[in-house]
């Protein structure tokens, strides 16, 4: 793979920013603030959802759960970081892994460029190794995000192994060539935590310019909305093959946005995803701030039904406007519709689009057997049963 100029380089060690770099690396394990403490919150609801798709699948031999930001594994006042958090996860399978037919080892890749980083991440390691289950091996490595990214590569590309990939820099790190390559890789899904705001503010500098191409500040129009441009940006320029990506933003308290960008070549990974962001976000699914429009029931105790996110009134809008019109004709359609919108498709914000079709006699279809799960959806196709007057 051809190496780029590193983003990170560009990104933490320009000028000022080497100063803000430091400053971050020295505050951030003194205590995870509420952003990181929900970032590491969808990091175990997304690997919580996603190690049942492999261990359930025999054929599949070795998990590989790279983290390659790992950091110290705690904060000072003992809060779980990353290669913790995966751990917790992981033992939670335990029966699921013994009762495979075949053999299955995790692989727990836990990587960080700071020595002393790793040296504590070992300390409290050492402290938890009796609970660690003997089908999980673990790795830990003391290189660059890059140089690891080539190392391990072919271990990723491997027949039989699934790969979950978390990339957690203080900056930038993801590139249009890492993107592709991992992109490319079967059974590879990852999150990517990165700072949507330093995007909307560099993208026009050198060094940025040639890892966003054509990218404009003006493209970001409104900040809050700039995880999803930037999603948009990836999905047009980056995406070569089909390829499914999904965005959460999170507010820091000093302003700053960042987002957690998933992306899977599966259906089922951004379906798992989806859901995983409306547990996490019940108001909107993709944040910890409210939109432009979007109403709180204490700001209009009058009018109650005014209140709720305009997301989801657009959204309902649009999906009862399409089955009029029959623009949309099955569980199939409704189903890809939702996922597109960020919705999950057998949520309530669906099923109350159909009921209402339903009373207003626009369908006829039996909701509980409708079917707009995965599993019901890959079963099969069912028909919007539309009635019509004579
Ligand atoms: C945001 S912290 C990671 C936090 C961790 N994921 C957690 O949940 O606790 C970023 C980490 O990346 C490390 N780092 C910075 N630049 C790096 C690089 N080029 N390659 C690998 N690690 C790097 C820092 O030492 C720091 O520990």
């Amino acid at each position: 793979m051809q190496k780029q100029g590193s983003l990170l380089d560009i990104c933490n060690h320009n000028g000022a920013k080497k100063k803000t770099a430091k400053r971050n690396k020295k505050d951030f394990f003194d205590k995870f603030d509420q952003g990181t403490c929900l970032k590491l919150d969808l990091l175990e609801r997304s690997v919580k959802s996603w190690l049942p798709v492999f261990i359930t699948q025999n054929f599949i031999e070795e998990i590989n759960l790279v983290d390659f930001f790992a950091g110290e594994g705690k904060d000072a006042s003992g809060k779980k970081g990353s290669p913790l958090k995966i751990i917790d996860t992981i033992q939670l399978f335990s029966n699921l892994i013994t009762k495979r037919e075949k053999g299955l080892t995790i692989n727990l890749h836990f990587n960080d460029d700071n020595q002393g980083a790793t040296e504590r991440l070992k300390v409290h390691l050492k402290k938890i190794k009796d609970k660690v289950p003997v089908y999980v091996d673990i790795k830990i490595t003391n290189k660059t995000y890059e140089d690891l990214f080539e190392e391990i590569l072919p271990s990723l590309d491997k027949n039989n192994v699934a790969n979950f990939l978390f990339i957690d820099p203080f900056g930038l790190a993801l590139t249009r060539d890492h993107f592709q390559t991992i992109s490319s890789l079967r059974r590879t899904d990852f999150i990517l935590f990165t700072p949507v705001t330093n995007v909307q503010r560099f993208c026009e500098q050198n060094g940025f310019k040639q890892h966003f191409p054509g990218l404009k500040r003006s493209y970001f129009e409104d900040p809050k909305t700039a995880h999803r441009k930037l999603c948009e940006y990836i999905k047009k320029n980056w995406v070569i093959d089909e390829y499914y990506l999904h965005s959460f933003a999170i507010q820091k308290a000093k302003g700053h946005r960042h987002c957690l960008i998933f992306g899977s070549r599966n259906k089922l990974g951004v379906y798992k995803f989806i859901e995983s962001c409306w547990k996490e976000d019940p108001e909107n699914g993709e944040s910890n701030f409210s939109f432009e429009g979007d109403l709180r029931t204490e700001d209009c105790p009058m009018i109650p039904e005014l209140a709720g996110s305009q997301k989801i009134k657009n959204f309902q809008a649009s999906l009862d406007k399409l089955i009029r019109q029959k623009a949309i004709l099955s569980n199939q359609d409704i189903f890809d519709f939702a996922l597109d919108a960020g919705f999950h498709p057998p949520s309530s914000h669906v099923k109350d689009v159909l009921k209402k079709l339903k009373k207003d006699k626009v369908i006829k279809n039996n909701l509980s057997r409708f079917g707009l799960s995965y599993n019901s959806v890959d079963k099969g196709l069912v028909d919007l049963e539309f009635i019509t007057y004579r």
